[in-house]
C-alpha cells in the first residue's frame, strides 16, 4: 500500500451535505460546484482536468469519453447507490475505481415507498387539495375512498437491499402478502416473511402494489411497459423509487388515463426533470422529485461513505463500495507503490 504523499484534490460536482465535506477537507483541497443547477459539461472537464478524485452526482454523465480524456483521476465517487450515470466498464478499462453508497440509503428509500404507497392509495394528495381549496362543507361516508393494505398483495420487482427493507415493513407492519421476482429466489427472504417467488407476469396480475427496485440496466429499461399495465388489476397501485427509464412513461399515461391500473406514485421520471406529456394533469398520480433518499441521516450517510471511499483510494486502500472490484488489480498496477 502506498502512503498519500502529498494533499491530493477533490472535486465535488455539487453541494452536498458538511459531513462529507468535512471529513473530505481534513485530507484533500476541496473545490464544490456550489450551484442548485448540475455543472455545465466544460466546467466538469476543467474541473477534473485539475482533481485527484471525483465526487459525482446522478446528474452528471461519466461516459467513456469523459474517463478518457480525465485518465489521471483516482476515483469516481457517486453519490447514491445508482450507478447507471457512470460508464462503469470503460472506467475499469482505464483503472480507475468508480464507488457508489450501498446500505445506507436502504431504509429511507424504503420509507419513501411506503409513504408512497400510503399517499396513493389513501388519496393523501387529492385530500389535501380539497380540503385547502375550500370544498370541504360536511362529512360524507364516500368522501375519498381509499385501498387498505391488510392482506393485499405486495408485489416487490427487484429484491435488493430495497426491496427487502420495504418487505420487512409491508409483512410485518401492515400485514401485507408479499409476492417478489428476481433474477434468483432468496429461500431465507421466503421462510422469513412468508414470501412467494414468482415471474413478474404473475406478480403483475397477482399484485395490489407494485413496487419497483431494480437497477437500470438495457434488461430492465420500460420493463414496465403497455404490455404490463394490461397485466395488471386495474385497482392496483404503482410505485417507482428505482429509475425512471425501468418504466415507459408514455405507456404509463395512457395506463392512468384509461384507468387500466388505479394509480400510481413516482419518485423518478424516464427523462429526469423533463416529464412524459400528460402526466401532471392526472389525479391518479403522486409526483415526487427524486427524494426517496432525502432524509438528513441518509444523506449524510451516503456523503461520508463516498469521502471515505476516495481518501480511502489516495492512501492506497482499496474502498469498501467498489462497483466493479475487477478495477483494483489494474488501479494498483497502474499506480505502483511508492
Ligand atoms: C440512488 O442512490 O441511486 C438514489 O437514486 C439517489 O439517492
Amino acid at each position: 500500500m502506498f502512503k498519500q504523499k502529498k494533499k491530493y484534490s477533490v472535486f465535488v460536482t455539487r453541494a452536498i451535505p458538511e459531513a462529507g465535506l468535512q471529513l473530505l477537507r481534513k485530507h484533500a483541497n476541496v473545490r464544490v460546484w456550489n450551484q442548485t443547477s448540475p455543472i455545465p459539461g466544460k466546467e466538469l472537464y476543467r474541473e477534473a482536468a485539475r482533481a485527484d478524485g471525483l465526487f459525482t452526482l446522478l446528474t452528471e454523465k461519466i461516459d467513456k469519453k469523459f474517463l478518457r480524456a480525465n485518465k489521471h483521476l483516482k476515483i469516481v465517487a457517486n453519490y447514491a447507490v445508482g450507478f447507471d450515470n457512470i460508464d462503469v466498464p470503460a472506467a475499469t478499462a482505464l483503472g480507475i475505481p468508480v464507488t457508489n453508497t450501498p446500505g445506507v440509503l436502504n431504509e429511507a428509500v424504503a420509507e419513501h415507498a411506503l409513504t408512497l404507497m400510503c399517499a396513493i392509495s389513501r388519496r393523501i394528495v387529492e385530500a389535501d387539495r380539497y380540503v385547502r381549496s375550500g370544498k370541504y362543507h360536511s362529512w360524507q361516508s364516500m368522501l375519498f375512498l381509499g385501498a387498505d393494505f391488510f392482506g393485499k398483495n405486495l408485489g416487490i420487482v427487484g429484491l435488493g437491499r430495497i426491496g427487502i427493507s420495504l418487505a420487512r415493513r409491508a409483512a410485518q407492519g401492515l400485514g401485507m402478502k408479499i409476492l417478489y421476482t428476481d433474477p434468483r429466489p432468496n429461500r431465507e427472504f421466503e421462510r422469513h416473511y412468508d414470501a412467494e417467488f414468482v415471474k413478474l407476469p404473475e406478480l403483475l396480475r397477482r399484485s395490489d402494489f407494485v413496487s419497483l427496485h431494480v437497477p437500470l440496466l438495457p434488461s430492465t429499461r420500460h420493463l414496465i411497459s403497455a404490455k404490463q399495465f394490461a397485466m395488471m388489476k386495474p385497482t392496483a397501485y404503482l410505485i417507482n423509487t428505482s429509475r425512471g427509464p425501468v418504466v415507459d412513461e408514455k405507456a404509463l399515461v395512457r395506463a392512468l388515463k384509461k384507468r387500466l391500473i388505479a394509480g400510481a406514485a413516482i419518485d423518478v421520471f424516464e427523462k429526469e426533470p423533463r416529464l412524459a406529456p400528460g402526466l401532471t394533469k392526472l389525479d391518479n398520480i403522486i409526483l415526487t422529485p427524486h427524494i426517496a433518499s432525502a432524509t438528513v441521516t441518509a444523506r449524510d450517510n451516503m456523503s461520508l461513505v463516498a469521502a471515505q471511499s476516495i481518501l480511502d483510494v489516495f492512501s492506497g486502500h482499496r474502498p469498501k463500495s467498489l462497483v466493479d472490484p475487477a478495477v483494483w488489480r489494474k488501479f494498483l498496477a497502474a499506480r505502483p507503490v511508492s
